[in-house]
């Protein structure tokens, strides 16, 4: 109850992650969810004046730029959404009592690695994108409660994403190509959006070690075993085959392996998400069609 009184600002509100969070968080919380037109975070002055007369205890960003593949060739838009939007706020509330959490990204890494990647390891982006999100992620760690959540693959309610692509495909095409030489963790919104309740929960209730937390679904995937579950689950009779990135060229080069190890979570919060393909399944049964 005591937690009503918590006042939360959410980045990005009208995202596929900011949505699934704002219905969350709202149960909890007395909740702003905000988007460009309420204040633009790549505009200073907008920032400053929108927290002139607000404080919140704690703001999650998840406004971003996220097209993968268009950062490419808009790279300076992207360093000004993902750097610039994301010091700006960092500026803005670093005097606040304020927690500061970001949403990151596991493209931060280059994938060579062989098993999944902890926090302590060395981000070395191979995209525009996940060389932003990383800039962002140098902005956060000079806020005095400056927390980053990483995460890969997200799917949920609202979004556009592999799941509903992989759906619409696989109910236009007899077979589908999908790449197996790269690994991740499918995450579910959803999830995500209680792991981050369970954050914020034990930051009112004891405070939190702040820094960097991974957090994905339970288990590790290629495209090709997640766009195969998808199929499954759909009940569709679509083939699916493996195909490799060197024959399914993007503009953004993708990590190889980007599985990211839950363990700093566990330690936080005694559990882990559930398995990927619960997550999927309870997507795809109850969700999909918000
Ligand atoms: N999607 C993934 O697979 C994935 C994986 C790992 C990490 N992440 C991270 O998770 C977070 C959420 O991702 P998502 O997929 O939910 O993103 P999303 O659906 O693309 O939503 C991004 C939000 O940011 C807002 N935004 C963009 N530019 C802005 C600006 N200048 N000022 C204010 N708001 C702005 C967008 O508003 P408009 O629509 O009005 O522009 C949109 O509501 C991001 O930080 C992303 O980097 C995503």
């Amino acid at each position: 109850m005591v937690e009503k009184t918590k006042k939360i600002l959410i980045t990005g509100g009208r995202g596929m992650l900011g949505a699934a969070l704002s219905k969350t968080l709202s149960s909890f919380y007395a909740i702003t969810a905000i988007d460009k037109e309420e204040c633009d975070i790549t505009n200073a002055v907008a920032v400053k004046k929108f927290f002139s007369d607000k404080t919140f205890d704690a703001v999650v960003h998840c406004a971003a730029y996220t097209n993968v593949d268009k950062a490419e060739d808009e790279p300076e838009l992207a360093l000004l959404i993902n750097a610039q939007g994301t010091q700006n706020l960092v500026t803005a509330t670093c005097t606040h009592d304020c927690l500061f959490v970001h949403i990151s990204t596991d493209y931060v890494f280059d994938g060579t690695k062989e098993a999944p990647y902890t926090e302590g390891d060395r981000p070395h982006p191979l995209s525009i994108y996940g060389a932003t999100k990383l800039k962002g992620e140098y902005s956060v760690q000079t806020h005095p409660r400056g927390t980053i959540i990483r995460t890969s693959w997200l799917f949920g309610p609202g979004g556009n994403n592999f799941v509903r692509t992989i759906l619409s495909l696989a109910r236009q095409k007899d077979t589908l190509s999908v790449v197996n030489d790269q690994m991740g963790s499918p995450t579910y919104t959803m999830h995500l959006a209680d792991a981050l309740r369970e954050i914020l929960k034990i930051y009112f209730s004891k405070g939190l070690a702040y820094g960097v937390y991974h957090v994905t679904n339970s288990g590790v995937c290629s495209w090709y075993a997640f766009a195969r579950e998808v199929v499954k689950n759909a009940n569709l009779s679509t083939r699916v085959l493996p195909t490799t990135s060197a024959q399914y060229i993007r503009k953004a080069k993708r990590p190889q392996n980007s599985a990211l190890s839950n363990e700093k979570f566990y330690a936080l919060t005694g559990r882990y998400l559930p398995p990927w393909q619960t997550a999927v399944a309870q997507y795809m049964e109850k969700d999909m069609h918000e």
